[in-house]
Order: structure tokens, then sequence, then C-alpha cells
């Protein structure tokens, strides 16, 4: 593979479902041409950075480095119809705006407010554990099991009715899913907006029950938020529900099966889990490194500015790729070894800087609840065919896991 083969990673949604393509391409890109311009006649151009470090200091200056003209990587017609788009969330603000609407829901996210839902996720973790045992010895560990646990989660968080989950779930899957042609019910235009609407006209009815009755939700805390003293705009509170409903499921769930994909590759690692029940902690971050769920977001620079030597201009943007950074041979012992006591483990795969993921001890929480019931109760577990991974440009994992086991 030569540099400018392994440079159409970023826009090739196939690559993302090829693991060793796209690590064999970045590895190369790290070792040649760390900071490297892409140009494609769907994209706008960008400049892809691989290496940890970089990833770092870009993250780090959000003065100099914004999100808002462009957060993520999109075909043009998407980066184009941006502004047409409803919602304003989190991941498309900068300061001063950005830090004073993270800090509506910050304090939830927080250690203490995520201990409140501890109980809440290991009874989760037991039901989707359970439903395993019921399924009879073989399942698709994504579709049936880990493709609902989190997203249940975070609904339960923001305080929605249970019978409003598979609506939920539907919706994330049509926003996250839409570059694969298997999960894609999704892909022209039009279509994406009405889920957007769909989305927003749930939320919008959610706003105006929990601004006539008040509880003790997340949902309820964002509806009643006061912004620089004037309650939140629809629109805004709205954005904020949307991006935690999606940020916070798809992403966990392809680390949690991506997670045991891994487990069952790797020799012996199960088996580590199994003997020393408190590597769960560790191992979680490892999956959570391995997967990458999250492929990239962006950032534009605001003045002219040098990287790693090379000069970018003010209104150029750069693509900070977290699976790459997280193999980064700098960085990590044996990158391409999965490690269930890997320590330490600095993965970028949450980000870093200002945007650093809300969601960061809800997502370990969850797993290590998911992993520390599934574990003791497997008494064998292998894979039972091929896993498949969705062709994503944005955030990605297994889409296919099938696996046979016997439970206690
Ligand atoms: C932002 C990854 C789970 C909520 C982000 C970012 C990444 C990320 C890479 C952007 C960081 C940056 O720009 O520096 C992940 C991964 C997860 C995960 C890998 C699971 C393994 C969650 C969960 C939630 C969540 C469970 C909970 C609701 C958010 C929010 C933001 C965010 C609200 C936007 C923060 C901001 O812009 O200030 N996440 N996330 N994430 N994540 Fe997560």
């Amino acid at each position: 593979m030569d540099i400018a083969a392994a440079a159409t990673v970023f826009t090739d949604p196939r690559a993302y479902a090829d693991n060793e393509r796209f690590h064999t391409a970045t590895a190369l890109l790290r070792r040649e041409s760390p900071i490297h311009r892409v140009e494609h006649p769907n994209f706008n151009p960008f400049w892809a950075v691989t290496k940890h470090e970089d990833v770092m200091t870009i993250s780090r200056a959000s003065d100099i480095w914004i999100n808002e003209p462009r957060p993520a990587l999109g075909p043009k017609p998407k980066d184009a119809d941006r502004e047409n788009i409803p919602i304003r969330s989190l991941v498309q603000m900068d300061a001063p705006d950005h830090p004073v609407y993270r800090h509506v829901s910050a304090d939830w996210f927080k250690p203490a407010g995520v201990r409140r839902l501890r109980d809440r996720i290991a009874e989760l973790a037991k039901r989707f554990v359970d439903r395993m045992a019921e399924q009879g010895g073989e399942c698709d560990f994504f579709a049936d099991i880990v493709s609902h646990y989190p997203l249940y989660v975070i609904l339960s968080l923001l305080g929605l009715p249970e019978e409003d989950f598979p609506r939920m779930l539907r919706l994330t899957q049509e926003l996250f899913g839409a570059d694969d042609e298997d999960l894609a019910r999704n892909q022209d235009k039009q279509a994406q907006m009405q889920t957007l609407i769909d989305f927003f006209t749930y939320f919008q009815a959610l706003i105006q029950e929990r601004r006539a009755n008040p509880t003790d939700d997340l949902g309820s805390v964002i509806a009643n938020a006061t912004i620089r003293d004037e309650q939140i705009g629809e629109l805004e509170a709205a954005g904020y529900y949307t991006l935690i409903a999606t940020a916070g499921h798809d992403t966990t769930s392809a680390a949690l099966a991506g997670g045991l994909h891994a487990l069952l590759e790797s020799p012996g690692q199960w088996q580590r889990l199994v003997d020393d029940p408190s590597l769960v902690t560790s191992g979680v971050d490892e999956m959570i490194r391995w997967v990458s769920p999250v492929k990239q977001f962006m950032r534009t620079a605001r003045e002219d500015t040098v990287v790693r030597g090379v000069e970018l201009a003010a209104g150029e943007s750069v693509l900070l790729s977290y699976p790459s950074a997280n193999r980064d041979e700098d960085v990590f012992d044996n990158p391409n070894t999965f490690d269930v006591g890997r320590s330490p483990n600095r993965h970028v795969a949450f980000g870093f800087g200002a945007h650093y993921c809300l969601g960061t001890h809800l997502a370990r929480l969850e797993g290590q609840a998911l992993y520390a019931e599934l574990v003791p109760r497997v008494r064998s577990i292998e894979l039972a065919g091929t896993p498949e991974y969705m062709e994503a440009l944005f955030v990605g994992g297994p889409k296919r896991l099938p696996i046979r086991y016997t439970m206690a």
C-alpha cells in the first residue's frame, strides 16, 4: 500500500469495516505523513491527523481549533447543507456558548451523578445477560444484546418511558448507521432530515411536558435550564437530547461488541477476566481503545498555525483520527495487542480538551456492569461465524457478532 492508497481510508466507509486495511494504512501515515492532506471529489479537502500527540495538541488548543464550521467529516452535500439542519448541539459549538451549554448537564455526568444510576445499570446489565441465556446458546451479540443495552441506560437517564425505547433505537440507528448499506434505511438527504425531524418532534413534546411537570431526571434539567438568565430555547434543548441519546448509544454498543470480539480472538484474554474479575475495569478501557468507536471529529483553524512542522492556513480543517492515535507506537507498547490488563492506557477514544466526552464515566460503568455480570455466568463462549463491521465514517463497530455459548 502506498501513501495515496492509505489516505483513502478516511473517505471510504468500507475502510472502517476492514480493521486490517484501516490500521495498516494509518500505521503507514503515522510513519510517513502524519499530517496528510486529503483531497477527494466528494469531500471538501482536509488534513488527516494520525499521531496521538497531534490529536492531543489540537484538541487542547480550542482557542485556535474550533468545531463550529465543520464538526465532523461528511460528504460535500452534508457539509454544505449543515445549516439546513435545525439542531445545534455541543459538538457544533465553541466558546463562549459551548461552556455555558455544557455546564447544563456536566454535573449529571460526573462520577457522583453517574453513581446514582449504578443500581439501574446493574439491573439492565442483568436483564440483557438473562436475555442472552434465554436465546438458548446462540445469538448475535451485537444485534440481540448490546445494540439495545446502552440506549436503555441513556433513556433511563433522560427519564423517558420504556415504551418509547424501541422508537428511539430505530431513530438512532438510522442516524448513525447511514453509511452502511445494510443499516441504511436512510440514505438520501430527505430521509435523513426526516429522522432528525422525528427526533425533534419527539423531544419537543418532552420539553413541554417537563416544563409543565418537572421531575428529577436529566430530561427535566435540560428542559428547565437557564442560559444567561433566559430559559433554554426549544431548539437548543432538543439538540441536547438528540446529542445525548445518539452519542450515548451506538458508541458504547460498538465498544462492548468489538470488545467481546477482541476477547474471543485474543488467546487467554477471556480467561484472564474469569481468573481475576478486577481486570474488568482495565479490560473495558482496553475495549474502548481497541474499537475506538468514534472514528473522527474535526477542527477548523481560526488562524494560520503550524502542527508538526506543517503550515496550516486559517479556515483549513483537520480530521482527528482517534482509532489511529490509539494504535500509536510512540504511546502504546504493542499497540496491536489487545491486553485486558493494559496500564497505563492513555487512549484518546473519548477525545480530549474542551469537548472531552461527557459520557466517559457512564460508558465505563455500563461496560463494567455488563462484563461483571456476563463473565462469571458463561461456561464456554466462541465465535459462531465471521463478525462483520459497519461501513460508517463517523461511529462504527461490529454490526454482526454471531456467538455460541453455554451459561450457568
Ligand atoms: C463527545 C467518544 C459514550 C456523550 C465525544 C467525543 C468523543 C466521544 C470522541 C468528542 C470529544 C472531542 O471532541 O474531544 C465516546 C465513546 C463512547 C462515548 C468512545 C463510548 C465508548 C458517550 C456516552 C455519552 C456521551 C455514554 C452519554 C450521554 C457525549 C457528549 C459529547 C461527547 C454529550 C459532546 C461533548 C462536547 O462537545 O462538549 N464522545 N463517547 N458519550 N460524548 Fe461521548
